[in-house]
């Protein structure tokens, strides 16, 4: 999405939060100033202070992509309770930390949004005996985007969540249907084309409307 979004003129805060990853190294260097990476790891807190030498100008769209799956399990024997909490930090209370530092600069854009990468797992349709803590963690980062958008509500700004496919990625496995490439485009149109309402919208990457 980040190379995505630079290609096309766009500029972008991007997080990583150990050495700087190789992906992000080449795009620094093929997009001088736009690409601008802050190092972060969203289990800590991250005030508005801290980003403010590294946000250029009113902030448009921010994207929770940043996850993990978690342990998993596959009944209720043994479960890994620090898990699931962990996970719960990562997946729930990092977007909320990572919304209020970045929030604020979001004051004097023309169409501000938030999107949350979140998943089908969160949804209690979809609910199985397995892979607890990833469950409660999409389950719960839904319900934290409905509680945002009622408090940015007045300030107009559009909020998602949004199911990226199953993606051949480290977490997706290379089983995947798709790839990175493939999702992270079909997420930016569908991104492009969220409009404000008072609720958050739950859609798929072709922008179809999901249960929640
Ligand atoms: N892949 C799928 O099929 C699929 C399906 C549904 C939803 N999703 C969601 O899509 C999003 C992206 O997943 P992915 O498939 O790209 O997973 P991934 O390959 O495991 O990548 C996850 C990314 O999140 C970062 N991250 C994890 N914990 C972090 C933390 N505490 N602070 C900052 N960054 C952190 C990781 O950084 P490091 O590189 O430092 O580890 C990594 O860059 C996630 O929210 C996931 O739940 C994925």
């Amino acid at each position: 999405m980040t190379q995505a979004h630079l290609e096309r003129g766009g500029t972008v805060l991007a997080t990583y939060r150990n050495a700087l990853p190789e992906s992000l190294s080449r795009l620094e260097d093929n997009y001088p100033k736009r690409l601008i990476p802050i190092r972060f790891d969203q289990q800590q807190t991250l005030t508005s202070d801290e980003i403010a030498q590294y946000v250029p100008g009113p902030l448009d769209v921010i994207v929770h992509n940043a996850g993990v799956y978690g342990p998993r399990n596959s009944s209720l024997e043994g479960l890994d309770y620090t898990g699931i909490l962990n996970t719960f930090d990562t997946n729930t209370l990092g977007v909320l930390r990572v919304s209020e530092a970045f929030l604020p600069f979001m004051k004097d854009a023309a169409n501000p949004k938030i999107a949350a990468i979140s998943s089908l797992l969160g949804t209690p349709a979809k609910a199985g005996p397995n892979d607890m803590a990833y469950r409660l963690s999409k389950a719960a980062l839904n319900m934290a985007m409905h509680v945002m958008a009622a408090n940015v509500a007045p300030q107009k700004i559009a909020t998602a969540c949004l199911r990226p496919g199953h993606v051949r990625t480290d977490m997706g496995g290379p089983n995947g249907a798709i790839s990175p490439d493939e999702s992270a485009s079909a997420l930016l149109t569908v991104i492009d084309q969220m409009t404000f309402s008072a609720k958050p919208v739950f859609l798929d990457l072709t922008g179809e409307p999901l249960a929640w």
